[in-house]
């Protein structure tokens, strides 16, 4: 087994080859004068079984160019088999046309990634419309949860925790992690009016002041939607509202708004970011070692 980062997961790749006692190298992408990208192998790959690593943010449509293009080249170099860990995977919100015209580009991104690797491990995908990424990949997929660790995390830093969820989807986060730690929790309604605006309300009956509120989501993108759950938290009389999320993506100037809504903001580390306060690495570990 060889471990390849392409880039933008270089730390989370390097520890996981340390844990797993595997080779390591990174693949070296950059671009031709004209635009084209250029890929190159450091190491031989012939007969092994090759681990790309790659999360899809920053920049998810240059990782799901660049993950064809190392996938394909290590076929075409004599890799037995290619597996790609995507702690963080791109294009699942788009999981249905919306409006007429529109590309559906989770099922476009799961068919050109399933012509070209043996195997994909991701974490926490957004799954909607979709149950399973049985229903998108033809390949072996496993989407694993953060939902252990985020649990162990909140029990050990927040007292008489409340659970929040924003949305109807973040009801799988929310919910679950409030049974394991054995605390309560609401889930919000919430509507979509454009990429950047979104409003939330709270159709439960329970009570929010003096709590110490957590609100979990999968994404934070434009952080709308967690900003608006804070806010209304709140509003309702939270003490505290800690924002927790799998997937810190933060576009344009997110997390600074969001740290004047939320008294402290937690991501996991399938996005390197400076909120980076659970390490899913074990996950993958685990999942690794497992036969292929
Ligand atoms: C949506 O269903 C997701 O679970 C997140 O709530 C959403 O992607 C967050 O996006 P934003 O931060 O742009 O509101």
């Amino acid at each position: 087994m060889i471990i390849c980062s392409l880039g933008h997961s270089d730390q989370l790749a390097r520890s996981l080859a340390k844990l797993l006692r595997a080779a390591y190298s990174r693949i070296a992408v950059s671009h031709f004068p004209d635009g084209d990208i250029y890929l190159k192998y450091n190491c031989n790959v012939k007969g092994k079984t090759v681990i790309l690593i790659n999360s899809f943010q920053p920049e998810p449509n240059w990782a799901l160019y660049a993950s064809v293009f190392a996938a394909e080249t290590a076929k075409d170099l004599g890799a037995q088999k290619v597996v790609l860990v995507a702690p963080y995977l791109a294009f699942m919100r788009q999981d249905k046309r919306f409006k007429t015209g529109e590309a559906v580009s989770s099922r476009i991104m799961a068919k050109l990634l399933s012509n070209c690797i043996d195997k994909i491990i991701t974490l926490d995908a957004h799954l909607h419309r979709y149950r399973s990424l049985k229903e998108l990949f033809k390949i072996p997929a496993v989407n694993l949860t953060a939902n252990s660790l985020i649990a162990s995390y909140i029990k050990k830093t927040v007292s008489q925790p409340l659970l929040m969820g924003p949305d109807w989807e973040s009801s799988q986060w929310a919910r679950s992690i409030a049974e394991q730690i054995g605390a309560e929790s609401a889930v919000l309604e919430k509507t979509r009016h454009s990429y950047r605006k979104v409003t939330v309300k709270l159709r439960e009956k329970i009570t929010f002041k003096n709590k110490n509120v957590v609100i979990v989501d999968d994404i934070i993108s434009t952080g709308s939607t967690i900003i608006e759950a804070a806010k209304t938290a709140k509003r309702l009389g939270a003490k505290s509202v800690l924002a927790l999320a799998v997937h810190g993506v933060f576009v344009e100037d997110a997390y600074k708004k969001l740290k004047k809504a939320a008294s402290k903001i937690v991501t996991t580390n399938t996005i390197r970011h400076n909120s980076n306060k659970i390490d899913i690495t074990s996950l993958l570990v685990n999942e690794l070692k497992k036969k292929f």
